[in-house]
C-alpha cells in the first residue's frame, strides 16, 4: 500500500532488532503516527488497546513480540502466554504464537533470539503473499459481477480488513485492490462498524490513500442498500473460521448477511488459512470478545479547530454493553476467497482447498 505516495508495511522491524515500527491506528484518520514498541509489554498494550488490529497483524505483531521478549530474556512460554491473553477471538494470535513457540522451542536459549526475529520476518513475509493470492482470487469474482453489468461494481464491507489489517493488501480488500489495479470499475460502500469506527476511520482512510471510490454509510443503511439493487458483492474478513465455514467477524457482520441472503447479494468471506480453527466442529464455541462499554458511549473526532476529542453520546449513567464480534453461519456464506482459491464455506468445501487438514 501507498501512504502518501510511499510503499509502506503497517509493522516492520528496526534494523538493529531493537524495536518494531507500527502505525498507531488508534489516532487514524486524524494523525498518520508510528510508534515504536521496544519490549514485550508495548506489544501486549499496542494490541489489547488497538493500536495494531486486524486478525492477520495481530498475529505479526504478536511473532514480533515474542522476538523482543527474547531481546529482553523473557522465558518463551511467559512471552506467549502474556501474549495469547490480549485479545480472544482472532485466532491469528495463537496461530503465530503455536508458530514462534515451535519454532524456538527446540533451539538452545542461545540461539533463539536470532531465530525470533527471522521467524517473525517470515510470518509477515508470508503474510503479503497470501493476501496477494486472496486478491487475486477475489478480483476474478469481482470480474465476473462487472461482465454483467453497466457501471461500476458496487462491493460492500464491513469493519476494516484492508492493509491495515494486516502486513499488506488486506483479506477483504485484497480482492477490491486487486480489480481496482487491473482497471475493473468499482465502488466501495463502507459501513461506519460502530462502536469503534474501523470502516469510517480506517477503510475509508486507506482506500482514499489507494484512490478507490468509496462512500461512508450508517451501519443500518446496508440492508436499504441491497433492497434497492446497490449493492453487487459484500466482501467481509474473518477472525476466526470454524471447520463447517461459520465466520466469526465484526459485530454487525451477521446482520449484514442475513440482509444479503434475503436480496439475492452474494456474500463472500476472505480469508488466510491461519484464519481456520480446524478444532471446532461450528462456529458455537468460537470466544467472543466483550470490550469496555467506553467504546459504545463516547466517540472520537476532530472540531473544526483541529483538536482530537472524545465526547459521551450517551445519557450519563446508562450502561451499556459491547460484544465485539458475531458470528455469521455458514449457510449465510456464498463462498470463502482464501489464499488456495475460493470454496464453499463448509468442512468439504474447506478441506478441498486444505487437503489433510481437520
Ligand atoms: O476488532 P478489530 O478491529 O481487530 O476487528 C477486525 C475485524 O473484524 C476484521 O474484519 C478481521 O480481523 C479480519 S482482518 C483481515
Amino acid at each position: 500500500m501507498n501512504v502518501n505516495g510511499i510503499a509502506t508495511r503497517t509493522i516492520a522491524p528496526l534494523p538493529d532488532c531493537s524495536g518494531v515500527i507500527i502505525i498507531d491506528q488508534t489516532r487514524l484518520p486524524f494523525r498518520y503516527e508510528l510508534r515504536t514498541l521496544r519490549g514485550l509489554s508495548d506489544v501486549a498494550e499496542a494490541i489489547s488497546t488497538m493500536r495494531v488490529r486486524g486478525a492477520p497483524l495481530t498475529g505479526a505483531t504478536a511473532a514480533y513480540g515474542v522476538a523482543l521478549a527474547m531481546n529482553e530474556g523473557v522465558d518463551l512460554d511467559l512471552a506467549c502466554a502474556t501474549l495469547v491473553a490480549t485479545r480472544p477471538t482472532a485466532v491469528n494470535l495463537a496461530w503465530a504464537l503455536t508458530r514462534m513457540k515451535s519454532a524456538l522451542a527446540p533451539l538452545p536459549a542461545g540461539e533463539r533470539r536470532a531465530a525470533a526475529w527471522l521467524e517473525a520476518a517470515a510470518i509477515c513475509a508470508e503474510d503479503v503473499e497470501v493476501n496477494r493470492a486472496i486478491g487475486r482470487h477475489g478480483a476474478a469474482l469481482i470480474g465476473v459481477a462487472a461482465k454483467n453489468k453497466a457501471g461500476p461494481v458496487n462491493v460492500l464491507t464491513h469493519c476494516n480488513a484492508g492493509w491495515l489489517a494486516t502486513v499488506d493488501w488486506g483479506t477483504a480488500l485484497a480482492p477490491v485492490y486487486a480489480a481496482f489495479d487491473a482497471g475493473i470499475p468499482l465502488h466501495v460502500w463502507v459501513d461506519e462498524t460502530r462502536p469503534r469506527n474501523q470502516g469510517a476511520s480506517l477503510t475509508a482512510w486507506e482506500l482514499k490513500q489507494h484512490g478507490v471510490p468509496h462512500t461512508i454509510v450508517a451501519d443500518n443503511a446496508g440492508g436499504h442498500l441491497m433492497q434497492h439493487g446497490r449493492v453487487d458483492l459484500c466482501i467481509v474478513g474473518t477472525d476466526r473460521t470454524a471447520a463447517n465455514g461459520d465466520v466469526a467477524n465484526k459485530i454487525g457482520t451477521y446482520l449484514k448477511a442475513l440482509a444479503a441472503h434475503d436480496n439475492g447479494v452474494p456474500f463472500y468471506v476472505a480469508l488466510p488459512g491461519s484464519t481456520i480453527d480446524w478444532s471446532l466442529a461450528d462456529g458455537r464455541a468460537i470466544p467472543i470478545e466483550e470490550r469496555r462499554p467506553e467504546e459504545v458511549t463516547c466517540m472520537t473526532g476532530e472540531t473544526t479547530a483541529g483538536e482530537v476529542v472524545t465526547v459521551r453520546v450517551t445519557p450519563a449513567g446508562s450502561p451499556a454493553a459491547n460484544p465485539a464480534f458475531d458470528v455469521t453461519p455458514a449457510r449465510l456464506v456464498t463462498g470463502l476467497i482464501t489464499e488456495c482459491g475460493v470454496c464453499a464455506a463448509s468442512r468439504e468445501g474447506l478441506l478441498s482447498l486444505y487437503p489433510g487438514r481437520g
